[in-house]
């Protein structure tokens, strides 16, 4: 039988121009910089809209990052320029996005006509831990025949913000980014995943239709902890390969403390984990592929290197992989 394996062949990321500070975050409650820093390690996000960028519907948008789609469509036209491959050789676009533009359709409809795209389109929400979800659908829909597969993370949080809430207002950011998944002679890259979700934990996390973001985040804090550490034991153990094996951890960026206590369960070392939540905020299902790429593009991952990626979310949503860089 032949194997039919599969990699990451191309990768690119897109933010919104607006740079929200902490000391804009000041501006709309009594908070503090050194707070917000110490509680999340956060310093800046970007920002597609609320109260800092002159907002536009979702669905007219004016050309630029104003939207989930452009977003999407900017990391995913860098990514497959990465790769060397147009529209016509992408077989799928999957768009992991908890804020997508419009009710119906999909975003991923729009992405996929503005990148040229041959292929099939759709949106997965998993909420933070969508992206790795969309991994793992990815590398299956390679193994099932796709030859390339565009996996983007997309959001604009900051239009499902409620941004009078003080206790979690200063998280979200907006951005994206995208891979591709190729097919490849020999082993998937994909050494072995879990996937999970909690349905019973909705009311810890949610938005109703029309209405700003809802979230107990100290529970939401010791769920994330306890599911992510559990979730990556799964996935190691599937990939039989122990967590010395692994060179760079890329957790969701929801928060540094849940980095760092996740990192610290399992035994990683800080140094591995990759973070850019210092500038980009919580950015959902874009995360992960935010942090990953930043490591890819400033040189912390050469070919064959373990990556352990884990996300959680609402839902209650949990995912890990182990991947193996490179091709
Ligand atoms: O991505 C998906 C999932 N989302 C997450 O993973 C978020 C998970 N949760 C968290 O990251 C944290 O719970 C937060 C960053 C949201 C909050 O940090 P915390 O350490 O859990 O703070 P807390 O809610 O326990 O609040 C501590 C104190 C409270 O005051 P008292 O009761 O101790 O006097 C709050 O009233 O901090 C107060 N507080 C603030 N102070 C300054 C709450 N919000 C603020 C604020 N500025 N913005």
């Amino acid at each position: 039988m032949t194997v039919r394996g599969c990699a990451m062949t191309g990768w690119g990321t897109a933010l919104p121009e607006r740079v929200v500070t902490n000391a804009d975050i000041m501006t709309l409650f009594d908070t503090s910089d050194e707070w917000i820093v110490e509680r999340s390690g956060i310093s800046t996000r970007r920002a597609a809209a609320g109260p800092f960028v002159a907002d536009t519907p979702p669905h007219h948008p004016p050309a630029g990052l104003g939207t989930t789609g452009q977003l999407a469509v900017a990391a995913g036209r860098e990514a497959m320029a990465a790769a060397g491959v147009d529209g016509s050789g992408i077989g799928l676009v999957i768009l992991c996005t908890t804020t997508p533009d419009q009710l119906i359709p999909a975003s991923s409809a729009a992405v996929s006509s503005a990148l040229g795209i041959a292929g099939g389109a759709m949106d997965l929400n998993a909420a933070c831990a969508g992206f790795t979800y969309g991994l793992v659908t990815a590398s299956g829909m390679v193994s099932a025949g796709v030859d390339r597969v565009l996996l983007i993370g997309a959001e604009t949080l900051t239009r499902a913000t409620n941004w009078d809430d003080r206790t979690n207002a200063f998280l979200f950011g907006d951005g994206a980014g995208a891979v591709v998944v190729e097919a490849t002679p020999g082993e998937t890259s994909l050494l072995g995943w879990d996937l999970g979700v909690d349905g019973s934990q909705v009311s810890i996390l949610y938005a109703d239709h029309g209405s700003g973001m809802v979230m107990k985040g100290q529970e939401v804090f010791r769920r994330a902890v306890r599911a992510t550490v559990a979730s990556a034991g799964l996935s190691l153990e599937r990939a039989k390969v122990g967590v010395d094996d692994i060179a760079l951890f890329v957790p969701h960026q929801a928060n540094i403390r849940i980095m760092d206590a996740v990192a610290d369960r399992l035994g990683l070392p800080k140094e591995k984990i990759a973070s850019v939540i210092d500038h980009t905020g919580n950015t959902s299902s874009a995360s992960i592929p935010l942090a990953l790429v930043d490591a890819a593009q400033s040189g912390r991952l050469v070919d064959g290197d373990l990556i352990l990626l884990a996300g959680f979310g609402a839902g209650m949503t949990w995912a890990s992989a182990v991947w193996r860089w490179g091709h």
